[in-house]
């Protein structure tokens, strides 16, 4: 092999690559000169500063619901803050506490800041947009397409370009910040899933991205789900070099299986590569090779914490600073070279959110170890990332299952597709089952797993059998919708929706006569259950078809690929291709713009807060400050 120094075009790249503060998205950021780190806590609303010479927390304040990605500005005490569901963006006085918000595209997600402090660019999630603002004007002052469910960010050194992640397919695309587009794109394999981070080398044109596999095709704990990198060279297609390598994580280390990268970091010298695992609650370390080959070398595993999802270095590279957000602590772990140095000591950021039951709850939904697992490679949150879903389409025993979103969950009772569970604490049958492969929650009751319909699941009381197992269910039944970013204002809906609006309510086509109520469903725990046969359910894998229960419609702007199967890429194919016999509601004498008015009003729900109780809500839950509910934007 040739040595690199020999290549012309990445001596060229190279050059112009290193890395500072806030130069890619994550929930931590500390200052160029070391002094002060922050912290975005998502559940609780809030950012921690830290002291990190005094090793202390400083103070917490209030940002709004879900903050996903913290930026310095400078050295501070200006901070940029993603407010991810309430759609803003805070600029955080951290010495004053003063926080002023300005409204953005939809759930802002990762953020990296320019060296002189000037500009932040922001990922936006569903909208697959990246807003560029200007920070002394506090305005957003430009908006590129960035492709689809962009979450991961990372700015070049030279800030001449922006790298972003497609959260579902992991694509990584250039941005070439001068023309405002996309100029290049490295597409991931069929199977590379949740994608939420990418950090640039400090040195090298290469990128490295943390993300899943999800193989759909199996259902067992050991050979659904892999932690994976993949690692990019930033070198333009024409080029004759290798452009993207997947590297297998669940082994790597030699010592044991890893489970759900949630983000990397590198050294400032570029020599050390570190991944926290949020499945397993530990970190691998390893030495990047510079051979466009292995890319990386095996150093060490070592635990860090619940839950972790973020890391950090220090900038001279002496410290680690990991989130371990189930903790609720900073971990400052000794650094040197490529390795830890000794012992870690912890710093308290925030207190526990909501009900302890919520806080075991959330524990046991994302961890890939016993008793929810016995091989460590899954977790329900593998599949189910806080309440949300995978975009994929799993091939079950049962038949093909698209993964369903959980929001408004505790109202839309029975659950799956086909309702043969009415609690969620009937998915200890899955924790015992193939696919998790675990010991289980409820110990002592002997039940056992079914593959297929087995009308025992309903029968058996599950709930009150154990405190965790209620936990579980507490944590999945807390999701709520947000307003639908295809509205005008709360309450409020577009010309086109209006039109969509009267059709969907017209007894000829009939939609409401099944999805019906604030959440858009007639699905009830009464029984019997009301299941339709909608002329979906007839394909060759189908063992539990036709009939289904009646999806919620809430929220379904963002939940594609639709019906229990998936096959419908949109929402307009739900109501020509996949109904071509009117079973499903009657369309076919539609013309196309009403079709259109249709689906407008479909990406509008939902386009008011739903209530929070309904006669078919169910008792394990937490409610938590209602998402969709107004939020006071301070300042301009
Ligand atoms: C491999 C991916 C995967 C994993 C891991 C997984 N799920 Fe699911 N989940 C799915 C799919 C696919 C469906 C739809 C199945 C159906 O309707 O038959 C689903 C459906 C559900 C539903 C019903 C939602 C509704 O609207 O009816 C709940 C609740 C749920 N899962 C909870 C869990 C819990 C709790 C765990 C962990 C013990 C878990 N899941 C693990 C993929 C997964
Ligand atoms: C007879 C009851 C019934 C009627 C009428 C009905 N639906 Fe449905 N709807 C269902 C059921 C059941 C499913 C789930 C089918 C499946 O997954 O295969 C569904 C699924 C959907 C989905 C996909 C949701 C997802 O998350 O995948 C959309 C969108 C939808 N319906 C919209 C409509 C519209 C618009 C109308 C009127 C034209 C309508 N439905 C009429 C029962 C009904």
């Amino acid at each position: 092999m040739l040595p690199r120094f020999l290549h012309p075009v990445l001596l060229l790249l190279g050059s112009t690559l290193t890395a500072f503060a806030g130069s890619s998205n994550s929930l931590l950021d500390v200052t160029p000169n070391g002094k002060h780190l922050i912290a975005a806590n998502t559940d609780n609303g809030s950012v921690s500063i830290v002291d990190l010479k005094e090793k202390k927390l400083l103070k917490e304040i209030p940002v709004g619901d879900h903050p996903e990605g913290v930026s310095w500005v400078g050295e501070g005490p200006l901070a940029i803050v993603t407010v991810y569901r309430d759609d803003l963006i805070a600029f955080v006085d951290t010495q004053t506490r003063k926080v002023e918000k300005i409204k953005c595209s939809a759930e802002p997600y990762g953020v990296v800041v320019t060296k002189d402090g000037k500009k932040a660019y922001v990922s936006h999630d569903y909208p697959g947009l990246v807003s560029e603002i200007d920070i002394p004007a506090k305005k957003v002052v430009r908006t590129f397409s960035a492709g689809e469910w962009t979450r991961g960010i990372a700015l070049n050194s030279d800030e001449t370009k922006l790298y972003v992640t497609n959260n579902f397919t992991t694509t990584l695309s250039e941005i070439d910040l001068k023309q405002g587009r996309v100029v290049d794109s490295w597409l991931g394999r069929e199977s590379d899933n949740l994608c939420r981070n990418v950090v640039l080398h400090p040195k090298r044109p290469k990128a490295y991205l943390t993300h899943l596999r999800s193989r759909v095709h199996v259902f067992d704990a050991r050979g659904s789900i892999f932690p994976e990198i993949s690692i990019v060279t930033l070198v333009p297609a024409d080029k004759e070099t290798k452009r993207r390598t997947a590297l297998s994580m669940d082994t790597f280390n030699g010592v044991y299986v890893v489970a759900n990268p949630w983000e990397s970091a590198l050294s400032p010298d570029g020599k050390a590569f570190v991944t926290v695992y949020a499945g397993t609650d530990d970190m691998n370390y390893s030495t990047t090779v510079d051979d466009d080959y292995s890319e990386i070398k095996r150093g060490g595993v070592i635990s860090v914490g619940k839950h972790p999802r973020a890391v950090r270095f220090s900038p001279d590279g002496s410290e680690l600073y990991v989130y371990a957000t189930m903790d609720f602590s900073l971990n400052v772990i000794p650094w040197k070279g490529t390795a830890p140095a000794g012992r870690s000591s912890s710093i308290k950021l925030c207190d526990p959110p909501h009900t302890p039951e919520w806080v075991q709850g959330k524990i046991l939904f994302s961890t890939s170890r016993g008793p929810l697992t016995n091989a460590r490679w899954i977790s329900c949150s593998s599949c189910h990332p806080d309440g949300s879903h995978d975009g994929r389409v799993w091939q079950n025993p049962e038949g093909h299952r698209k993964t369903p979103p959980m929001f408004g969950l505790a109202h839309t009772h029975p659950l799956h597709f086909s309702a043969d569970r009415d609690e969620v604490q009937d998915f200890e049958y899955t924790i015992r089952g193939k696919l998790m492969g675990g010991r289980g929650l409820a110990s002592g009751s002997n039940l056992k797993p079914k593959i297929g319909f087995h009308p025992i699941e309903l029968e058996q009381k599950t709930s009150g059998l154990s405190k965790d197992l209620d936990a579980l269910a507490i944590y999945t039944n807390s999701f709520q919708p947000k307003l639908s970013p295809h509205i005008p204002a709360k309450g409020k809906l577009s010309p086109e929706a209006e039109r969509g609006k009267k059709l969907f309510f017209d007894t000829t086509v009939g939609c409401a006569t099944c999805h019906s109520g604030p959440y858009y469903t007639d699905s009830s725990l009464k029984k019997p259950f009301k299941l339709h046969d909608v002329g979906t359910g007839d394909g060759p894998d189908e063992k539990m078809g036709p009939k289904y229960d009646t999806p919620t419609l809430l929220g379904v702007y963002r939940s594609a690929p639709y019906l229990h199967h998936g096959k419908a890429k949109t929402l307009m194919e739900v109501l020509t291709t996949y109904n071509p016999k009117d079973k499903h509601g009657k369309t076919s004498h539609l013309k196309k713009e009403e079709l259109e008015d249709l689906v407008a009003f479909l990406k509008s729900l939902p386009y008011d807060t739903p209530p929070d109780e309904t006669e078919n809500t169910v008792p394990f839950r937490v409610k938590l400050k209602h998402p969709t509910e107004d939020t006071k934007t301070e300042g301009k």
